[in-house]
């Protein structure tokens, strides 16, 4: 059965892109199927394509995102999506204030996901220079690994 995993942060052009790709890298190299999406809280970049130093870290990694689009997380993604992973603490909190009545998706920390980093966020990297995007692009791909692996165990 598909699992389907919505990921989320602040602007939607740094860090849950770049989570969506690495999740939708390791979901292939193990042969799970998923649906993978990643959206904001904030509305500052509707319609932006990723933001360029998280394409090039992608790039760098073997990944194309420049075709990603921002949008806003809504009411109905807590009904679509199993998982909803946020980035960092601000986000988790944004999103448990804003889950309706009914809600299916199971939040959580993307970090969360991994032995040892429990409650860690994946640092805004906005303000950053180009460096901070391979720790973002480090970050995510240690999250989706553990991530996989628990939607692997589960299958
Ligand atoms: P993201 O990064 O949440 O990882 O996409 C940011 C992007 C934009 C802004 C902040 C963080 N902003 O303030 O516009």
């Amino acid at each position: 059965m598909t699992t389907s995993i919505l990921f989320i942060c602040l602007g939607n052009i740094c860090r849950s892109p770049l989570a969506e790709a690495a999740l939708r890298a390791e979901a292939a190299r193990l042969g799970i199927p998923v649906e993978v999406d990643s959206a904001g809280t904030g509305d500052w970049h509707l319609g932006h394509p990723p933001d360029k130093r998280a394409a090039a870290v992608a790039s760098r990694n073997g990944i194309d995102i420049s075709g990603l689009r921002a949008r806003q997380v809504r009411a109905e993604d807590f009904h679509h999506f199993d998982h909803i992973v946020a980035l960092d603490a601000q986000n988790l909190a944004d999103l448990r204030g804003m889950r309706p009545q009914g809600s299916r998706a199971e939040l959580s920390l993307l970090l969360d996901h991994v032995e040892g980093r429990a409650g860690q966020a994946v640092a805004d990297p906005y303000y950053g220079q180009d460096e901070h995007f391979d720790v973002t692009w480090q970050d995510v791909t240690e999250g989706a690994k553990g991530l996989a692996r628990k939607l692997a165990a589960t299958e």
